[in-house]
């Protein structure tokens, strides 16, 4: 399967995508995950993006077009994966549209996935991540085992720069204005199925549990 994630910032496209990775076998390709870590890094790519993800802007989309062609085309991508982060724009859609044309793959589902602007906001608050694996935890909802450590692989918690008020707002604007409109650009490919994403990490991962059974039983959308 080939699945596209899209949703607004902390309504839990790495969480439910870690879930479906180990249920489904299927690998999360997360944009954020792979980019923050090549900050950590130190790498070129690295620091050429840190200045747009820190404060919560969009990676400009030539750069963020090659990265993901470079990505795909990955050995272990090359039975399907979950993309959680790309596209993002219109520009990115019909690039990826190019892209899946060029060494012919095919797109299964489009999974969006609906949460309201003040619980995104008290989810991304409470957020803490593993900067060393990319784990991603809640204080309250999804607490490591032992307090600030990565139940993964040991290493402390911290709070993503871009997890500031000031970048969440923008994170959310540009969702709103940029990301929004591919909605229609996959709707018109009868690709989409909208799933509402409050409710417990498992109540949520049951409806998308759903959603999939039901494209793999019928390969194709609902
Ligand atoms: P990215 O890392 O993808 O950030 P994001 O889109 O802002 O999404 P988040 O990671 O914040 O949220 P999420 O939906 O994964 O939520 P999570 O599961 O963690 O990208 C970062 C940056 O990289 C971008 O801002 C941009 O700069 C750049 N970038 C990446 N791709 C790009 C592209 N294609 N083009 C341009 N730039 C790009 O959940 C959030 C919290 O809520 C967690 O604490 C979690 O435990 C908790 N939670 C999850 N589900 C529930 C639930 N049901 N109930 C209660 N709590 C929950």
């Amino acid at each position: 399967m080939r699945l596209i994630f899209i949703a607004p910032p902390g309504a839990g496209k790495g969480t439910q995508s870690a879930l479906i990775t180990e249920n489904y076998h299927l690998p999360q390709l997360s944009t954020g995950n792979i980019l923050r870590a090549e900050i950590k890094a130190g790498t070129p790519l690295g620091n050429s993006v840190a200045q747009y993800i820190n404060v919560g802007e969009f990676v400009p989309d030539e750069i963020m077009i090659q990265f993901l062609e470079d990505q795909i085309t990955k050995e272990k991508y090359a039975n399907g994966f979950i993309l959680d982060g790309f596209p993002r724009t219109l520009y990115q859609a019909i690039s990826l549209d190019r892209l899946f044309l060029k060494y012919n793959f095919k797109l299964d589902a489009v999974l969006i996935l609906y949460v309201q602007k003040s619980e995104l906001i008290a989810r991304l608050a409470a957020r803490r991540t593993c900067l060393n694996c990319g784990a991603s935890y809640h204080l309250e909802y999804k607490p490591p085992k032992v307090f600030n450590i990565c139940d993964v692989c040991g290493s402390t918690l911290t709070q993503r720069k871009d997890d500031s008020e000031e970048s969440i707002k923008t994170r959310i604007r540009n969702y709103n204005n940029l990301t929004m409109p591919i909605i229609e650009h996959y709707d018109s490919m009868n690709l989409i199925h909208r799933i509402d994403g409050v409710g417990t990490l498992d109540q949520v991962y049951g409806r998308i549990d759903k959603v999939l059974k039901y494209i793999d039983r019928n390969g194709l959308s609902q």
